[in-house]
């Protein structure tokens, strides 16, 4: 949520922070600006340029408005507003009362509404709703003989989370970056020094990234860069490899991202399973978990934490874990575990789902959990992301880098990551080895059960015609397919802007069937899995209702065709694998139909991709 860019070198900075910029516009894309330190007349001063909308609107300002090509410092923001409305004065980078410091942020001063009343009252006026202003002017009252103590001791005022970047047209050669709760990654090549949000705009320089911890600053110059903690002590961080081709960040060919990960999904999940399934044991091999048998077979219960997308894999998740484990597994939305109190102990596994591993929420809950002693471990997707270092043990997706604001193939991987580790514990628990067998063929088919549906973009699409022109929707499934059906739903939501409830078949009578007419379609997850017949039997309730029915069944599954021509297809498969092709379905119907309506599929209005703020 929000991203920060900076740059500084032999080069000139501009084009090289919007570039950045553009890698990072997944984070938030209300609003973006630049600041440059920049000789005018002999003089150092801070240029600025800022603009509401996407990086394209800053470029275009850019282009009406050149910055100097000298200017070879400086800064970059994209923004997804949490105070004030998005609006230039809003945008940052913000400065101080003087103009000579400039500010990016990312994250909440919690306390900014005290820390507003105690700078006016010393005379400083604020040009923005924003609580990252407070900064840019506490530096300049913090001012000291170097800008890294000034920006210290502006932090010790602070509550609240931070990533920033600061320059300062009184200290042309350096950049001060600091990090609490908010991600900052730092890269250098030997002459240029760039410091980012996420990795992507760092690895067209170097793949050696060094990950900034909680209560970290940095002080960078072209080439190098040197950490220290906020209460100045010396401070080592092992820089990591980045194991990224920078290409498949690239749109190759599909009109947008979403697409092209929907249709990466095959390879995703084949990189995600690879070595880990071992077929004569009927067993998974999942080593980052650092778990013996012993540990797996000493938990009690486990409890799965999660928001948005990552939490319906997570439902998915609890029942498998209960089905081949034996084991007790409950989802819980990680706001509500981190603020609930709920009840943990020693043995109880706490796993963490966070595609980003930088979800405010979840990393709260991941902290709870270790307070109270819980064995915590995490799935994330971003190698070296916070959860994912604070979890200390834990899957990785292996899914590739995720543009798209909707999440495709991360969900899918996160199901397949839950599934193997259920099968881990349930051969440490209860599972034999020939019922082991079953579940590791049936993973091993993954693959192919998604491009058997890929192979049906085109039918989708003419389905996803029919109900592009409507205003509400509902997803129903039962068992593995009530996941299913509030992934779908949201989907949909999520790009279409299509009112879309996902709803566990049965409770469908329960008050929301009151809704059903003609004009809403209900889609029905009912591939030949326990619970098919009961869910045939809701089909019927809907139609008796006149609402038009698409249903994603298996093949060869006929008792369908009596309520429906629109039928997507997936192939007979083990229940606990089902609702992978089923979601690939969904996937690509909630892209046709935002399309068909004219959204801006990979960038919906008011959401990102990372959402570090509660
Ligand atoms: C945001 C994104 C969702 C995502 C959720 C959790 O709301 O728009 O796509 O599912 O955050 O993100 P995480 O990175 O923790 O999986």
């Amino acid at each position: 949520m929000c991203g920060i860019v900076g740059y500084i070198g032999p080069n000139s900075a501009t084009p090289r922070l919007i570039a950045g910029l553009r890698k990072l516009e997944y984070r938030g894309y209300d609003s973006s600006g630049i600041a440059l330190v920049a000789p005018v007349n002999g003089n150092n001063e801070i240029l600025l340029r800022r603009e509401v909308g996407k990086i394209d609107a800053l470029q275009r300002e850019l282009d009406t408005h050149p910055l100097t090509a000298d200017a070879t410092v400086g800064i970059g923001h994209t923004r997804w507003a949490t105070h004030g409305v998005p609006s230039v004065r809003n945008a940052h980078p913000h400065l101080s009362r003087n103009g000579r410091i400039a500010v990016v942020h990312n994250g909440i001063i919690d306390n900014y509404q005290e820390l507003r009343a105690q700078l006016t009252a010393r005379g400083f006026e604020f040009r923005s709703e924003t609580d990252t202003e407070v900064l840019a002017h506490l530096i300049e009252l913090n001012s000291a003989d170097t800008l890294v103590d000034s920006v210290r001791a502006a932090l010790r005022h602070v509550q609240g989370t931070f990533g920033i970047a600061v320059v300062s047209a009184d200290f042309p050669d350096e950049m001060i970056v600091a990090r609490r709760g908010s991600p900052i990654v730092i890269g250098s090549n030997g002459t240029e020094t760039l410091v980012a949000s996420d990795v992507a705009p760092i690895v067209p320089y170097t793949t050696s990234v060094t990950f900034l911890d909680d209560g970290d600053i940095a002080i960078l110059t072209p080439g190098r860069f040197e950490i220290r903690s906020l209460s100045n002590a010396s401070v080592s961080r092992e820089p990591t490899s980045v194991d990224w081709d920078p290409g498949a960040a690239e749109k190759g060919g599909f009109e947008h991202f979403m697409l092209k990960e929907i249709f990466e999904q095959p390879e995703a999940l084949e990189n995600c399973l690879r070595g880990r399934l071992i077929e004569a044991d009927g067993a998974a091999k999942l080593s980052g978990l650092r778990l013996e048998p012993r540990d797996i077979a000493s938990l009690s219960n486990l409890v799965i934490t999660a928001c948005g997308t990552s939490y319906y894999a997570g439902l998915h998740g609890s029942y498998a874990f209960e089905q081949l484990a034996g084991i007790p597994a409950r989802i819980e939305q990680a706001a509500e575990f981190r603020y609930r109190n709920p009840i943990v102990s020693p043995d109880t596994g706490v796993i963490a789902i966070s595609q980003s591993g930088e979800t405010a929420d979840t990393l709260a809950a991941v902290r709870e959990a270790a307070r109270k002693g819980a064995l915590v471990c995490s799935i994330c997707n971003v190698v070296g992301s916070t959860i994912a270092r604070e979890a200390g043990r834990g899957i990785y997706l292996h899914a590739g880098p995720e543009i798209g604001v909707a999440s495709t193939k991360a969900f899918l991987c996160q199901v397949a990551v839950l599934n193997m580790m259920a099968l881990l514990f349930g051969r440490t628990r209860r599972l034999s080895n020939a019922e082991g067998i079953c579940i590791v063929r049936a993973m091993q088919q993954l693959p192919n059960l998604v491009r058997s549906v890929l192979a049906q973009n085109d039918r989708i699409c003419a389905i996803a015609e029919k109900i592009a022109g409507c205003t509400d929707a509902f997803y129903i499934g039962r068992g593995y397919m009530y996941p299913a059906a509030l992934e779908g739903a949201l989907k949909l939501k999520e790009i279409s802007y299509l009112h879309a409830e996902g709803y566990h078949a049965a409770e469908l009578k329960h008050g929301p069937i009151a809704l059903l007419d003609e004009h809403v379609p209900v889609i029905a997850c009912a591939p030949s899995i326990p619970g098919h017949d009961k869910t045939m039997g809701n089909i019927q309730e809907c139609r008796a209702r006149k609402a038009p029915v698409i249903v994603i069944a298996s093949e060869g599954d006929e008792s369908v065709s009596a309520f429906t021509e629109d039928v997507i297809r997936i192939p007979a498969c083990h229940e606990i694998v089902a609702a992978i092709p089923v979601v690939v379905a969904e996937q690509l119907l909630a892209y046709h139909v935002a399309r068909l309506r004219g959204e801006p599929i990979d960038q919906p209005r008011n959401l990102a991709k990372s959402v570090t703020v509660e």
